[in-house]
């Protein structure tokens, strides 16, 4: 993906749902000299997530869209991405599915972070999936977005082995922390940095 323009870094915007650990590791990456990108704006389905006061924090507008009716709300979000000029989207702990509409007006511009080693494990509950199926290693993966669930060209991946008593906790702990390193190194990726 090219995007870069001279000095100029890549107008983000990063989607949360929820406590947004992986949004502050984006936001404090972006402000490295070596970050191609910049996070320009927060959009959280949820107006009670806890990382919209990462917003507040880092000085970034944020926008609440419910998603009630899936519609309308990305009807107001493409409009809010295109007055804030947004060529990369980074979906960060987002639980909802975007349609394939608006997936299509971000062809190859959307990723996505999801806590497995992709293709396996896709959707909910994966740590308690994996957990259940015994498996030896798990990880996070960060992919591309496409129009089919958590299935998109996967990016970079990284494995963690699972413990001897291993809990559904402590691996979503282990896991999230090479979650924020993971995500990082994906963009530089994907712009070949
Ligand atoms: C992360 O583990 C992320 O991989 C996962 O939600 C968590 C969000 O944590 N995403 C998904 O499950 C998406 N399918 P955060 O809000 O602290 O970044």
């Amino acid at each position: 993906m090219v995007l870069l323009t001279g000095n100029r870094r890549i107008r983000t915007a990063v989607f949360i749902s929820g406590k947004g650990s992986n949004l502050k590791s984006l936001i404090k990456f972006s402000k490295t000299n070596k970050s191609p990108i910049s996070v320009e704006l927060i959009i959280s389905s949820n107006s009670k997530a806890k990382g919209l006061n990462y917003a507040t924090i880092y000085k970034i507008k944020k926008n609440v869209l419910n998603f009630k009716n899936n519609n309308l709300s990305e009807k107001k979000l493409l409009s809010i991405l295109k007055i804030k000029n947004i060529k990369l989207i980074c979906l960060a702990g987002f639980m909802k599915i975007l349609s394939n509409n608006f997936i299509k007006k971000f062809k190859g511009k959307i990723l996505n972070i999801h806590p497995s080693l992709l293709p396996k494990y896709k959707g909910l509950n994966t740590h308690e999936r994996v957990l259940n199926n015994k498996e030896k290693y798990s990880g996070c993966t960060v992919h591309f977005v496409n129009s089919r669930l958590d299935s998109g060209k996967i990016i970079l991946q990284k494995k963690v082995k699972i413990s001897k008593n291993e809990t559904k906790t402590s691996l979503a702990k282990k896991i999230l922390a090479q979650e924020h390193k993971l995500y990082p190194k994906a963009i530089l990726k994907v712009f070949n940095l």
